[in-house]
């Protein structure tokens, strides 16, 4: 056996008051599917608020709230009418200050989702916008351009959106005739700001404050790469644009340098408070671009997509673990780690379908744009490709409790996602005719959406729509979440929220320095590694059982046999 360290480079003097994101156990809450107090079949926040003794026991250091603002849902919330607000049916800002209140007596931090790319098309900004001439100040918050051709009835590139179709989308003006096309990267009631716009820089400036002054602690960055754009008098086609996920910040939106004035600008903002508020990048990045994020003269972490978009094996965890521990020394941020969250298929069904082929249709994506936008990264295309009947749940879900056991021994902040520590896996059965994603509507046939890990949450099996609200939920919940639900898992110490809540409790307890340090196992299969404190995790990725370490167990995702060897995929933390 032998033993390489990844010590932290620069050791720094930390403050826990300052420095309490840097390894956090963070959970996402999509609030619409998480428990409806109201009986509209919609999650809300006072629904958040009764579940605090929840979150509290499971030993969770902060919550990330996926946007609430008031929204038509064309793109689950991440199309925000009013940035400075809550959605009528999921509250009011007095609810959002007594969840606030609620979380932080329960010692648990809140950050919220910032949706700074786009606004949706109901904003009174855009309405504006449209009710404008061209050329006007109001049009200039967004983008806007005439079209192609003699009427200008072409848009004015063939850039395709996120979700599929054109990236842009033509209006009628004032005086009912066909006018000007706007940009939307993602959904087309989703109107890219122009961030060159200092009214755009200034609004965003006083909504940070807003929710600052309200107590919140930090904010997730939707898009966080994608603000600032270079659009040339004539835009290049699709084909001629650099790779999206450049390495050079040569594409004309994705990831550019000047991105990163903004955010200094928010960083003054976010220290102007005591503590500093923190902030998280969603960034779909090159990762040799992903420190520029996460600087602490920035917004200070960024998430890696690296162990999610993973299989489960040893080798990929490895280097990607090593990789984002020395990104992260570099810059002097903590590492992120994240399985699952609410655009991508739960992780227990990934890992039970990854023996399926990959379509041809998949594999293409799977190495062609939609990292640019994270959306689509999912891996819906396994569910696509490969029918129920072949998804091996048990596995999957033996795999992902490994999986995650091994993420909560990691130094860094881990973010869990609702449900999670249920062990559900993904619906797949929503009949077409409920789905709400505009990523199923927008490529039929080819992506199923991601409403399969959005649906409304299993509280106790006995109860209209398991608990989760008194009269339904707003999309299908399947017949099996009745074995699953959390009230059945509170009373068997075998369950999946259990061992959740031991690891959160121990991951506390055990936290010291962000180090790491590999042990080198005879076995290819086996991740072995400890932390400062005596603390080993051991991973068996293989599928043959293989000698467990010397050492006292702590815990184990799995079934530990008396034989003193350690199962397929299964993790156990052990001291020594
Ligand atoms: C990333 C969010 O996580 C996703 O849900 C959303 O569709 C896009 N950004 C657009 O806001």
């Amino acid at each position: 056996m032998t033993v390489s360290s990844h010590p932290r480079q620069k050791p720094r003097q930390l403050s826990p008051a300052h420095d309490w994101w840097r390894q956090a156990s963070v959970y996402q809450i999509y609030p619409r599917s998480f428990h409806d107090s109201n009986g509209d079949g919609l999650g809300d926040l006072p629904g958040i608020t009764a579940k605090v003794p929840y979150l509290r026991k499971l030993g969770i250091d902060a919550v990330w709230l996926s946007p609430f603002y008031p929204s038509a849902l064309a793109d689950g919330g991440y199309d925000v009418d009013d940035y400075r607000n809550v959605d009528p049916r999921l509250g009011t800002l007095a609810d959002f200050d007594e969840m606030t209140a609620a979380l932080h007596e329960a010692g648990i931090k809140l950050i919220v989702d910032i949706v700074p790319n786009h606004s949706s098309d109901r904003h009174e900004w855009f309405r504006e916008a449209l009710a404008s001439p061209a050329g006007s100040p109001a049009r200039d918050r967004y983008i806007f351009r005439d079209g192609l051709g003699p009427d200008g009835s072409e848009p004015p590139s063939d850039w395709q959106s996120i979700f599929g179709g054109s990236a842009w989308e033509r209006i009628t003006e004032p005086d009912g005739t066909p006018g000007q096309w706007y940009l939307h990267l993602f959904a087309k009631e989703q109107p890219d700001f122009n961030w060159d716009n200092q009214e755009v820089r200034e609004d965003f400036l006083t909504t940070l404050r807003f929710w600052a002054d309200r107590g919140v602690d930090g904010f997730r960055v939707d898009v966080a790469h994608g603000l600032t754009k270079h659009l040339p008098e004539t835009l290049p086609a699709e084909i001629e644009m650099p790779g999206m996920a450049s390495e050079h910040g040569q594409h004309l939106f994705w990831d550019r340098d000047e991105v990163h004035d903004i955010y200094a600008q928010w960083r003054q903002v976010f220290n102007e408070y005591d503590p500093p508020r923190m902030a998280v990048a969603e960034a779909w990045v090159h990762p040799s671009r992903r420190a520029r994020y996460a600087s602490p003269e920035g917004l200070g972490q960024a998430f890696n997509f690296d162990l999610l978009t993973a299989d489960f094996d040893a080798a990929d965890f490895r280097s990607s673990i090593t990789r984002n521990l020395a990104e992260a020394d570099a810059t002097g941020a903590s590492s992120t780690w994240v399985f699952s969250n609410h655009d991508v298929v739960r992780h227990p069904t990934r890992y039970g379908l990854s023996a399926a082929p990959v379509p041809e249709a998949a594999a293409e994506t799977e190495t062609g744009t939609p990292m640019a936008g994270g959306a689509h990264d999912g891996k819906a295309w396994l569910l696509a490709g490969a029918p129920e009947h072949e998804l091996d749940r048990d596995l999957g879900l033996a795999r992902a409790k490994a999986a995650t056991l091994l993420m909560l021994a990691l130094p860094g902040s881990a973010y869990l996602y609702q449900g999670e520590e249920l062990g559900l896996h993904e619906v797949t059965d929503i009949p077409d005719g409920q789905r709400q994603d505009p990523a199923f509507f927008r490529n039929p046939g080819v992506d199923i959406g991601r409403d399969g890990c959005r649906v409304p949450l299993p509280w106790d099996a006995d109860h209209t729509a398991f608990g989760f609200s008194e009269t339904g939920a707003h999309l299908p919940q399947p017949q099996w979440f009745s074995k699953v639900a959390a009230e059945l898992q509170e009373r068997n110490p075998r369950s999946t929220l259990n061992l959740y809540r031991k690891a959160l409790w121990l991951r506390q307890i055990l936290q010291g320095p962000e180090e790491l340090q590999w042990i080198e196992e005879d076995d290819p299969q086996v991740l072995h590694f400890a932390r400062p404190q005596g603390w080993h995790s051991v991973t068996n990725f293989g599928d043959k059982p293989v000698p467990l370490p010397a050492g006292l167990v702590l815990l184990s995702s799995g079934v530990l046999p008396q034989d003193g060897t350690l199962r397929p995929a299964t993790t156990v933390w052990m001291t020594r």
